[in-house]
């Protein structure tokens, strides 16, 4: 009765939401869509929801193939488990590896290649893959999910990055980021650079290719080419991508050349505040002039995870400071815990980071999280734990949107003084206030923006017009490397030539004027 009564109020709020948020014409036909994220966190999930749900609110049938156990309860959303338990990011124990990639190499080396050999092997999975033919669009996991492509092989391709642009798929499609100002997921530098740090960024960008590509890619399609030895290969596969949906926005981080087939969509899951709950409200409202700090690291990284150390310290920082704590924190208590601490299991971080009295967020540095802050524009303090984060956090530091805090200098003081500066050097909440008036000042939201362009897509059976010619072109033709060597051979030639009349013409005259002497 009462599954029935919350699907029914679902459903109507779906209802509503439909008529109120979406500004495009209702659709000519309603299409079949394939979402693939069989290697993905829930803060991926997340990015991929708000897509999923307004495509399905426009009459299309969405089918899902994940492994994280969030529903989005729409009838026309057919989410698949494929319950393979160790490709899930959330049950990595980053305790023991804790601020280092130990863990998440380990991750890519092991079980990226074991899902791609275990995923066609779930039968629910098999079951959709033997019939890909009928879905119109397929929509991957950009970062991580390449055992998902045979799916995409003649089926019109969109990827979706939860992280952002990325530079070795951009350079595939034929846009190749320039590293004398342009970011990797590894690095983040103040504009302009100087040499050291274009060198280093340089570096940078050919490590992000290398090190997945050349190292475990081929992992990956040996598995794959294993059980689809017909298949072209991932990489030609995901050349063919029509569409790339970019979870970023220029206004908070750079502003980059981008192909007319690359879309931002930064900020899809923001969106404005909804009424706190009303223990929670009373909590922050009790925080009287110092005001409330809250502090999350977000899906992948539990709270519980923490190492003792690290916990030590935030329990007697947090014990020193006027301001009261909201903490998402998954055990029931921690010892030692001061009163101004309130710890959750899960808490509502939009409609908290929207409170007026929420002075700092301590965060992960995890895209989506930073996307928060700045949305709700709050300052943001910056641990970051692994992957993309540190790159975030330097971000972070370097535009003003807060500071940035590393493991090996964390202690109780450092820790209490970076959150002091935070909330008494004005700057920061002014940068981050002036940030998210940009970041939201759109012509259209990133949700119509996503739903726009995968419809437009379809309509165009993969839209080649979008296709740069670029992407067609091995690196020697890309960078004229043939022809500055042809350039070079003429001038070579044309120097030699004018030399050697030189030398000719001069002899002659030499002989010339002996003649006369004589
Ligand atoms: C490439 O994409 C187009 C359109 O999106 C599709 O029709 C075609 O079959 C794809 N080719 C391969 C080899 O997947």
């Amino acid at each position: 009765m009462w599954h029935s009564f919350s699907t029914l109020t679902v459903l109507l709020l779906h209802g509503l939401f439909s008529i109120c948020l979406c500004e495009l014409p209702p659709p000519d036909k309603s299409y079949k869509i394939l979402m693939l994220l069989p290697l993905s966190s829930r803060s991926h999930e997340n990015v991929f929801l708000p897509l999923a749900k307004a495509l399905a609110d426009r009459r299309h049938e969405v089918t899902m193939i994940k492994n994280s156990d969030m529903n989005s309860r729409h009838p026309r959303i057919h989410e698949i488990r494929h319950n393979l338990d160790y490709a899930d990011p959330s049950k990595l124990n980053l305790g023991e590896a804790w601020g280092t990639m130990d863990v998440i190499l380990k991750f890519f080396d092991e079980d990226f290649p074991k899902l791609a050999r275990d995923l066609y092997k779930v039968p629910k999975v098999a079951q959709i893959f033997k019939r890909r033919q009928e879905f119109d669009v397929v929509i991957i996991d950009h970062l991580f999910n390449e055992m998902a492509f045979p799916f995409a092989h003649e089926r019109p391709l969109i990827l979706l990055s939860p992280a952002g642009l990325e530079s070795s798929t951009s350079g595939l499609l034929g846009n190749v980021l320039n590293p004398s100002y342009t970011f990797t997921h590894q690095a983040f530098f103040r504009n302009p650079m100087t040499f050291v740090e274009r060198l280093r960024n340089l570096v940078a960008h050919f490590i992000q290719y290398t090190m997945y590509n050349i190292n475990v890619l081929p992992k990956i399609q040996a598995e794959i080419s294993e059980q689809f030895p017909d298949l072209p290969s991932l990489m030609d596969i995901k050349k063919n991508v029509s569409l790339t949906l970019l979870n970023s926005d220029h206004t908070y981080d750079t502003s980059v050349p981008l192909l007319p087939s690359q879309v931002e969509i930064g900020g899809i899951q923001c969106r404005p505040a909804k009424p706190l709950p009303k223990d929670l409200s009373a909590w922050i409202e009790g925080s009287g002039n110092e005001g409330v700090i809250y502090f999350s690291f977000g899906s992948v990284a539990r709270g519980s995870n923490i190492p003792q150390k690290y916990l030590d310290i935030f329990v007697a920082a947090f014990a020193q400071i006027p301001q009261r704590v909201i903490w998402k924190f998954e055990n029931e208590t921690l010892p030692g815990i001061s009163e101004n601490v309130l710890l959750r299991k899960w808490l509502p971080q939009q409609d908290i980071l929207a409170q007026e009295k929420v002075k700092v967020f301590i965060t992960h540095g995890g895209m989506m999280s930073t996307q928060e802050g700045i949305y709700h524009g709050t300052p943001l303090l910056a641990l970051p734990i692994f992957g993309d984060q540190p790159r975030n956090c330097d971000m972070i530091s370097a535009k003003g949107y807060g500071l940035c805090l590393r493991w090996e200098d964390f202690t109780v003081d450092v820790f209490v003084s970076k959150l002091k500066e935070i909330i008494e050097d004005k700057r920061y909440s002014q940068r981050v206030a002036a940030t998210s008036l940009v970041f939201r000042d759109k012509k259209d939201s990133p949700v119509d923006r996503a739903v726009w362009w995968t419809e437009y897509v379809i309509r165009h059976q993969g839209a080649p017009s979008l296709e740069c010619p670029g992407r067609h072109l091995s690196w020697t033709e890309f960078l004229l490397i043939d022809v500055i060597f042809l350039l070079h051979v003429v001038v070579f030639v044309v120097v030699w030539l004018l030399l050697k009349c030189k030398r000719g013409v001069g002899s002659i005259l030499w002989s010339a004027s002996k003649k006369k002497n004589e």
